[in-house]
């Protein structure tokens, strides 16, 4: 469980609705098989106020939009942390967009120079999967070593040097300049490129010793967050962290016309009026540095298909019944 100490960060995420949460959790659990204990354990949440949460009465008592924070976080870093152990099995296509393209340079452009960058970002608006996506395009074409971490709330700095191993697959175990040796050693001939997923939740100490491999061991390094990482690496404490940021992206998520472009390349020819509802339903607020400010959330977009494809599916059903 997410300790509730964090709610005030929380609340500036963005997090998805309960409805969103639920639709989620509850078609995460009917495709893979779990039940609600087990989701309940892999969350780190209790089973009973899990179960109160599916069945969308948690708020019933106490209405206030705070309530299911900490429920909602944990739901996402569960089935997120899934997922990304996971990519490649559940890809659909890949739509690039001109943010997407100044991403990848910018990625190749830290692999390259040993140079850092980070990504701010708000939920579901495609930062994973672009981060998968250029993580393994490095590694397919052998342009270096992408290392991608999904970064769990509060991590130590020893739990994140055995997580950059184990997905780098290298021998896990040690003492932490142990791990630093061989995350060094592993890797002298080729540029190495630690892509960090949610650095929101990487804690001062951990962001340290990651400084040390990127200062004595040339690694280039990615951070990116949904809220909150920039603001912090901008205060006096973490400049040393903020003089080293080469390249900062502010992402604005992907323009109505490519959005359109993936609803069309997924569903055929559309009615304008109807791009135009499913865009404005997909269309997420967020706040970045106190401002509001709205994003298509790719997430959102490709439930919509799926919902759209599962309609279309069941009106041909219903139709061959007839017939
Ligand atoms: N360029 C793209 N082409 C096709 N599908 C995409 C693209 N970008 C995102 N998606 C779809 O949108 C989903 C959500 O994107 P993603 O997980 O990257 O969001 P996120 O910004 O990491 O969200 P969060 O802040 O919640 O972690 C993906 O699982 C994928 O299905
Ligand atoms: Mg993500």
């Amino acid at each position: 469980m997410i300790p509730k100490a964090h709610k005030a960060q929380l609340k500036q995420m963005g997090l998805p609705s309960d409805t969103d949460t639920i639709r989620r959790a509850r078609m995460f659990m009917m495709e893979s098989g779990t039940t609600s204990g087990e989701f309940a354990e892999m969350a780190r949440v209790n089973p009973n106020s899990l179960r109160v949460f599916l069945s969308g009465s948690y708020d019933a008592h106490k209405p206030c939009d705070t309530n299911t924070l900490v429920m909602r976080a944990s739901i996402k870093e569960a089935i997120d942390l899934h997922e990304a152990k996971n990519r490649g099995r559940r890809d659909n296509t890949h739509y690039t967009t001109a943010e997407f393209e100044e991403l990848r340079a910018s990625m190749i452009d830290a692999l390259e120079d040993g140079s850092a960058i980070a990504i701010e970002g708000g939920v579901g608006i495609g930062k994973s999967w672009a981060l998968q996506k250029v993580t393994d395009e490095i590694n397919q074409r052998k342009l270096g070593r992408a290392i991608y971490v999904y970064c769990l709330r509060g991590i130590t700095p020893q739990s994140f040097l055995i997580s950059c191993c184990i997905q780098a697959k290298i021998p896990s175990r040690g003492t932490i300049l142990q791990l630093l040796q061989k995350l060094s050693y592993f890797f002298e001939e080729e540029h190495p490129l630690l892509v960090l997923d949610e650095a929101q939740n990487l804690p001062d100490v951990t962001l340290e010793t990651l400084r040390s491999l990127f200062d004595l061991r040339g690694y280039g390094i990615v951070l990116a967050a949904s809220y909150d990482l920039l603001s912090h690496l901008r205060e006096y404490k973490m400049q040393m962290w903020s003089s080293r940021i080469g390249r900062t992206h502010l992402l604005a998520g992907a323009t109505k016309e490519e959005a359109a472009r993936m609803l069309v390349g997924e569903l055929g020819p559309m009615d304008k009026r109807d791009i135009d509802d499913t865009l404005a339903d997909v269309t997420l607020e967020a706040i970045r540095e106190g401002v509001k400010y709205k994003y298509i959330a790719l997430r959102n977009l490709f439930w919509a298909i799926k919902a759209a494809r599962k309609a279309v599916a069941a009106a041909e059903q219903r139709e061959e019944a007839i017939a």
